[in-house]
């Protein structure tokens, strides 16, 4: 130990995600590690002005903008915010980006004969339809209409089945900006012990897939799983996506684990919070997301990056 850490109180330990940190002594002589906040909007703040640049670029080449068609049918308020903010991703990214808002009762057939025209519309390149959709239009047929190259959403059964068989193309939004949050931590995913919990198709299924391409050992705990506090505790990375506000709390987190919290929810004080007593968990992590400001922003940048990835196999 260096004469000035030793002054500093700092010293140098091994934990269980990265190999070494640095960590102070707490009042009961324990080494604690100073937790890092995994900044998710600065980082997609980054990704969109990268983008932004690439475009630029492509448009001084002679290129065409790359553009977004996002559907939306009936009034849920949360989708229309969402994809309010996907509007605005564009702008930001210097996309053109196409919305179609239909009303609640607009037949399943009209929405497949809107996917079928951008499908064949050479100028599109991502094509999203907003979840939740009303109760008369099955989510599933939806999704297989969309033409797999368009499928920015990445949950057309060929780019999960891509994901699963470590060909990943087009790759669900959330789960790959999880990924692109961990790489930013500098530490290295393969042969840690992952913990998923949900098990969405949105989220958690294809979480667990992108992990195991990174090489974690991967668990996935969901609504019937038994235990689930016993498989948080062994993890060094935790990725949780349940929607049920500050349900795990900071005592079942191991000491130095990363915690990737992808829920966005009211508390009961009118404040938004995570799926993680963000207060208490802090206390042992290494990394943590912020709620709102951390995977949140990310997923509409990697929705940015993904149709600016089918935008390049479009115009080559
Ligand atoms: N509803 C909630 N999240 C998503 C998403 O990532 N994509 C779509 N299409 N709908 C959603």
């Amino acid at each position: 130990m260096t004469a000035l850490a030793k002054k500093m109180n700092v010293y140098q330990t091994k934990c269980g995600t990265c190999r070494y940190n640095s960590g102070t002594l707490n009042d009961r002589h324990e080494i604690q590690m100073p937790t890092q906040l995994l900044n998710g909007k600065a980082i997609a703040d980054s990704i969109l002005q990268q983008i932004r640049q690439n475009v630029a670029n492509q448009t001084a080449a002679g290129h065409r903008l790359p553009c977004l068609a996002v559907i939306l049918v009936g009034d849920d308020p949360a989708s229309h915010v969402y994809v309010r903010n996907k509007e605005k991703g564009c702008e930001t990214a210097g996309f053109r980006s196409i919305s179609h808002k239909l009303p609640a009762d607009t037949s399943e057939a009209d929405v497949l004969a809107l996917i079928d025209s951008l499908n064949k519309d050479p100028e599109v390149d991502g094509i999203l339809v907003q979840s939740p959709q009303p109760k008369h239009i099955n989510p599933n047929k939806i999704i297989e209409a969309i033409d797999p190259k368009k499928d920015v959403d990445g949950f057309h059964p060929y780019n999960v089945g891509r994901l699963a068989t470590r060909q990943p193309l087009l790759r669900s939004c959330t789960p790959r900006g999880v990924i692109t949050l961990l790489e930013h931590t500098g530490i290295k995913i393969m042969g840690l012990d992952a913990v998923v919990i949900g098990a969405s198709n949105i989220v958690g299924r294809p979480m667990a897939l992108e992990l195991l391409l990174k090489g974690a050992t991967v668990t996935v705990c969901h609504s019937r799983s038994r235990e689930v506090e016993s498989h948080v505790k062994r993890a060094d990375i935790v990725v949780v996506a349940i929607g049920k506000p500050k349900f795990i709390p900071g005592s079942w987190i191991k000491e130095g684990a990363i915690v990737i919290d992808v829920g966005i929810n009211r508390g009961e004080d009118g404040k938004l919070c995570g799926d993680v007593d963000f207060e208490s968990a802090k206390e042992k992590t290494s990394w943590i997301t912020p709620v709102p400001g951390g995977v949140g922003p990310m997923t509409i940048a990697t929705l940015l990056q993904n149709t600016y990835d089918a935008y390049l196999k479009h115009i080559a």
